[in-house]
């Protein structure tokens, strides 16, 4: 067991089993670098308070920074043994400045640290999570316009329903992950990162002294932070008892699964021999141990399977939060594998499912084959009936025998002759019944949507 945070009152050793269950090194290494920003912030702010003197804090900020590259090159080994990533860095600074190293706590709590760690985090990979999602966008696109041309049956209740565009259904996935886009955007934009809190009623170190710290930080180009989102705190009780920022975060997280959940259905679906419209990439699928024959799409329903995990993790921070008195609970410890969980989860989902979508190939042959169903046009149908001055219900009920009578007869509706047709509505005859039955006329009979052929344009992100 490494040196400790806290003991001075302690007569008793801490139980090894309870160290072991109690400590979140090996999870919470991953916030290590914003814990350093944290540490350069604090002791900048020690030092213009004159708590520190000038050699104090720059033997201090040189042993974060050696540590800060280590962590950037991936040489930076935690030890397993400490507690937590604030007490292996306050450790390591110890063993570079020796006795020194105890003053860099001074008026400052891990509760704190923790909540400016974490959204940091957030606020990071919030951002990549952005460019991701916009490649997902492109490639949604050139999906879309490669096949513009192209038609599909579309369903309701997994049943053929009306021809649409195929830019039209690529375009229905856009918009969803589209909105996502703006959610997390707009959470980005509504962060503030707090520093100052102590453990939980503030800290004794002047404003001035946290302003010029943050000025301080945000020159130093090591670290590439170009935003300004670092404050003092306003509400320090607030500030260390709140994890609303990570339900937010885990329920965009959320959504975007949801979507990208469902778009797996869909090329799962439309992958099967039995619909037959899409041909999956390769690089994507795995293959049976013994029916040689199998193409397998395994990464679409990893994405389906992870849905449940992604929810879970929703589901376990919101419970974990609920019943919590003000302020730091240790209870909180545990938001953060549900945090990195979901992130790489998505994030990996993401970055694969942007290849994906560019790899996926119309089958053109069946989807013609399948759009010769007429059962596609018998909305059309009812509003020819309808343009013609016949009640739309009554329309509606015509065309429904109509299709009933090919159905049982087994006969085209656009085979039947005039007379036949007659016998269902005198407006009906053969010529328009061939006009109308078609994908074209189905889709430019559609008024309400002629601009939306066109692939919708993609928005960039905003510069922070
Ligand atoms: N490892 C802890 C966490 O992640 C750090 C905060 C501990 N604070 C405390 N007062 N025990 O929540």
């Amino acid at each position: 067991m490494s040196k400790k945070l806290w003991g001075g009152r302690f007569k008793e050793e801490i139980d090894k089993d309870f160290f072991q269950f109690q400590k979140s090194i090996h999870y919470d290494y991953k916030l290590a670098e914003y814990d350093i920003y944290h540490s350069t912030i604090h002791i900048s702010a020690l030092k213009e308070a004159k708590i520190l003197t000038r050699s104090e804090a720059d033997k201090l900020t040189n042993a974060l920074m050696s540590i800060f590259n280590e962590i950037k090159e991936g040489t930076y080994k935690q030890n397993s043994n400490s507690e937590d990533i604030h007490t292996d860095i306050q450790n390591r600074v110890e063993k570079k400045v020796g006795k020194l190293a105890q003053k860099m706590h001074t008026l400052r709590s891990r509760n704190d640290q923790i909540a400016f760690d974490e959204k940091w985090y957030c606020y990071k990979e919030g951002i990549y999570i952005l460019s991701l999602l916009n490649v997902v966008l492109y490639s949604l696109n050139y999906l879309g316009n490669k096949y513009s041309k192209n038609f599909i049956p579309g369903y309701t209740h997994t049943q053929r329903a009306q021809v649409v565009s195929f830019v039209h259904y690529t375009g229905a996935f856009f918009y969803m992950l589209e909105r996502d886009f703006e959610r997390m955007d707009s959470f980005l934009k509504r962060s503030s990162i707090y520093i100052g809190s102590g453990a939980l009623a503030g800290s004794a170190i002047p404003k001035s002294a946290y302003s010029y710290a943050i000025k301080k930080f945000l020159e130093k180009k090591q670290f590439d932070v170009k935003t300004s989102i670092s404050e003092i705190v306003k509400n320090p009780l607030d500030n260390v008892s709140s994890r609303d920022f990570i339900v937010e975060f885990l329920s965009i997280l959320s959504m975007i699964q949801m979507h990208l959940s469902r778009m797996s259905e869909d090329f799962i679906l439309y992958s099967t021999k039995e619909f037959g419209f899409f041909d999956l990439p390769e690089k994507f699928c795995t293959g049976s141990s013994l029916m040689p024959h199998k193409k397998n799409p395994d990464f679409l329903e990893l994405v389906r399977g992870n849905t449940g995990k992604i929810y879970g993790n929703l589901m376990s921070i919101l419970t974990t939060m609920k019943g919590l008195p003000l302020t730091y609970n240790r209870d909180m410890q545990l938001d953060k594998e549900p945090l990195f969980s979901s992130t790489e989860t998505v994030e990996s989902e993401l970055k694969i499912m942007a290849e994906f979508i560019k790899g996926i190939k119309l089958n053109e042959k069946r989807i013609k084959e399948v759009l010769e169903d007429e059962e596609l046009y018998a909305t059309e149908l009812t509003e020819y009936l309808v343009h013609e001055g016949i009640a739309f219900s009554e329309a509606h009920g015509i065309i429904g025998k109509l299709v009933r009578y090919a159905e049982d007869n087994d006969v085209k509706i656009k085979e039947l002759s005039d007379k036949v047709l007659k016998t269902f509505s005198k407006k009906l005859n053969n010529k328009d019944i061939i006009r109308i039955m078609n994908p074209e006329y189905a889709i430019s009979s559609k008024k309400s949507i002629t601009s939306g052929i066109k692939t919708p344009v993609i928005k960039k992100a905003k510069k922070r």
